[in-house]
């Protein structure tokens, strides 16, 4: 089963954690992960992927231009695939939560099912989707792989892979 991983970074924050997004969902057996940066996107990959993360940097307390212009323009299909996302920021409070509520909106306008695995499998828990100041700390890190992990067993059970 395949998980995409598309993400903006100019840099180098989001990427690193997309890197992590992709080391938590491979951690699910049979789950092939692939990260792919906005400029230049594997499209048969992510026809054939079951669930896509997006990953952005907060910008004035939402998400990026780059990926708006992106998703906007965008002619993937992706109604009918899991949708999760992932955001960093320079600061505690500097608006990485919203950023995600904005481009979880949307995902949910693309028709795809939006999940964040939330408080369902107990702490750490995931309230929108995985949030890393700049790289992330140790424990930041470590949510974000986890989170990954969740979702990808989640997807696999929901499309019975
Ligand atoms: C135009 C712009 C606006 C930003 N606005 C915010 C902000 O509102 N809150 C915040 O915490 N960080 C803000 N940042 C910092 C970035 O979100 C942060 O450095 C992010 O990790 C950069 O990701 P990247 O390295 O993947 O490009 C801003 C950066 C830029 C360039």
């Amino acid at each position: 089963m395949k998980i995409a991983i598309i993400y903006h970074s100019e840099t180098g924050n989001t990427q690193k954690v997309a890197n992590l997004i992709a080391k938590g969902v491979e951690k699910i057996e049979g789950v092939e992960a692939k990260c792919m940066s906005i400029d230049n996107v594997d499209k048969e990959f992510i026809e054939d992927a079951k669930a896509v993360f997006f990953g952005t940097p907060t910008y004035a307390g939402s998400y990026s231009w780059q990926m708006k212009k992106w998703l906007d323009t965008c002619k993937l299909k992706l109604a009918g695939k899991v949708g999760c996302v992932f955001a960093t920021e320079n600061y505690l409070g500097g608006g990485a939560d919203n950023a995600e509520l904005a481009l979880l909106s949307e995902l949910l306008v693309k028709g795809m099912f939006v999940y964040s695995v939330g408080s369902s499998e107990g702490k750490p828990y995931t309230h929108f989707g995985a949030v890393c100041i700049k790289d992330g700390d140790e424990d930041q890190k470590k949510r974000v792989e986890i989170f990954a992990e969740r979702v990808a067993k989640n997807v696999k059970k929901l499309f019975n892979e």
